[in-house]
């Protein structure tokens, strides 16, 4: 058990890990998603509010609650609360961390399959597949996208197994800088389409009209699931933090990349989309459906830029999924090498293995298994359902309510301060929202995304 705990070993690969985990297909695919039915720029300022004033403390609270126990999510609780049931917040962590990496690495599969698929040159090809059948006819295939999502989790697996040092923080500093040229170029393309400018105005003038009480807590869900914060993703990673880490500068930091990324997606996938007139709410087929016909018909005169921009869009959702899904594994294995004390190789191989039978659920239930259903949904729905409807606000709440009202303050104040070298000017209202503002938020929105579920 008194094995040496990995550590980052600068602040930026704490950064750049961190913001990986956020970074994901939240950020480029489920984030334009939202916007299109949110109504563009009125979801975003919403959204914006509720990654500052709900998601980043949160963050910061699982940041304070990681480095002041430096050990994994669930022994995490055992140390700061011995003997008190606070350890469940923990256990719900792990036990979220499974789930999301079994959903999750499903589509990063897909993602893996449209990068080849792209890369041999079949997606941007006028009057070419019909791209909604293709879609589909992969997805309930009954082998092949298990195969993509095996080599997806060894992917995981592979950076994962090589520790903290020279796995997580080495390729999410590799990873991380490629991500953003990657989408500073298709920024680039994207607003020299024609008729990029109506892509442009539809993020940039809110539409009032379609903010709905829905539509707010959807950018609540959003905020929490692209933050990754809730199932102590960050209390492991913040685990091997170095004492002069600062929480409160690196939050802000991760919030402003992940919103940063976000945001540039939406200036990726408007532009495009609007140039060839789609409506901008098409859905979770927006990035495999939809923009397949949208780089044929726009590419259909220029195939080599076709080329060009589908394979980096594809290669940027699988990087984004990559640097996120390492976050989600590294909960699990972190637990399991320390809990049984088995070496991280042996701990690794465990987590990969369960999350290839999970997700090898999850991938049956578009396909053979489509009827198979518990609780009366489907593996992947029950999966994300339990995870960003319930394990994610329900975690969130519990570590902010534990940061705030149970562990010592000055326990706080001193990670918050690193022993009092650091000042933090906003430290009164940090502790405000920490203790007020995020538990009755989320409750807000777990009682009204749940409690419609139950009542009906
Ligand atoms: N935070 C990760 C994402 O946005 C889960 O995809």
């Amino acid at each position: 058990m008194n094995k040496e705990r990995g550590r980052f070993g600068s602040q930026l690969g704490v950064v750049l890990a961190s913001a990986g985990s956020a970074v994901g297909l939240g950020n480029i695919w489920r984030f334009p998603t939202e916007v299109g039915k949110g109504g563009g720029a009125a979801f975003i300022l919403i959204y914006l509010s509720f990654i500052f004033l709900l998601a980043m403390p949160v963050m910061l609270s699982e940041f304070i609650i990681g480095r002041s126990a430096r050990s994994n999510a669930i022994s995490a609780f055992q140390k700061l609360a011995p003997g008190k049931p606070w350890v469940v917040t923990g256990m719900m962590g792990v036990l979220g961390g499974f789930l999301v990496l079994s959903f999750y690495s499903v589509v990063a599969g897909w993602t893996l399959h449209y990068v080849i698929v792209s890369g041999l040159g079949q997606l941007h090809i006028q009057g070419g597949a019909d791209f909604g059948q293709a879609f589909a006819a992969f997805v309930s295939h009954p082998w092949r996208p298990i195969l993509y999502l095996a080599i997806f989790l060894l992917l995981t697996h592979l950076v994962v197994v090589g520790g903290i040092h020279h796995g997580i923080e080495r390729y999410s500093k590799l990873m991380m800088p490629l991500l953003f040229v990657i989408i500073i170029v298709l920024v680039g393309f994207s607003l020299a389409m024609p008729g990029a400018a109506e892509g442009i105005r539809f993020l940039l003038r809110p539409d009032l009209s379609k903010l709905t009480p829905d539509v707010v807590l959807s950018a609540m869900g959003q905020a929490f699931f692209s933050l990754s914060v809730g199932i102590g993703c960050l209390v492991t990673y913040a685990s091997y933090f170095s004492q002069e880490t600062r929480l409160v500068k690196s939050a802000m930091n991760v919030c402003v990349i992940d919103t940063l990324v976000a945001v540039l997606s939406g200036f990726i996938i408007f532009p495009t989309v609007f140039s060839i007139g789609i409506a901008p709410d098409a859905g979770p087929g927006l990035v495999f459906i939809t923009l397949p016909n949208v780089f044929a018909l726009t590419f259909g005169q220029m195939p080599f830029l076709g080329y060009v921009f589908s394979l980096l869009f594809y290669v940027l959702l699988l990087l984004a999924a990559l640097t996120s899904s390492i976050s989600m594994h590294e909960i699990c294995t972190a637990f399991i090498s320390e809990h049984f004390s088995t070496s991280r190789r042996k701990a690794t191989v465990i987590v990969t293995a369960i999350c290839l039978v999970l997700g090898s659920f999850c991938s049956l239930s578009f396909g053979p298994w489509k009827d198979v259903t518990l609780l009366g949904r489907g593996f992947f729905d029950l999966f994300d359902f339990t995870v960003t409807k319930f394990l994610m606000p329900l975690g969130g709440l519990l570590m902010t309510l534990f940061v705030g009202w149970y562990l010592d303050r000055q326990l706080v104040e001193q990670q918050l301060t690193n022993n009092g070298s650091v000042p933090v000017r906003l430290m009164r209202p940090l502790l405000f929202l920490i203790r007020w503002v995020v538990p009755i938020g989320i409750l807000a929105i777990f009682l009204n995304e749940i409690l419609p579920l139950f009542i009906p």
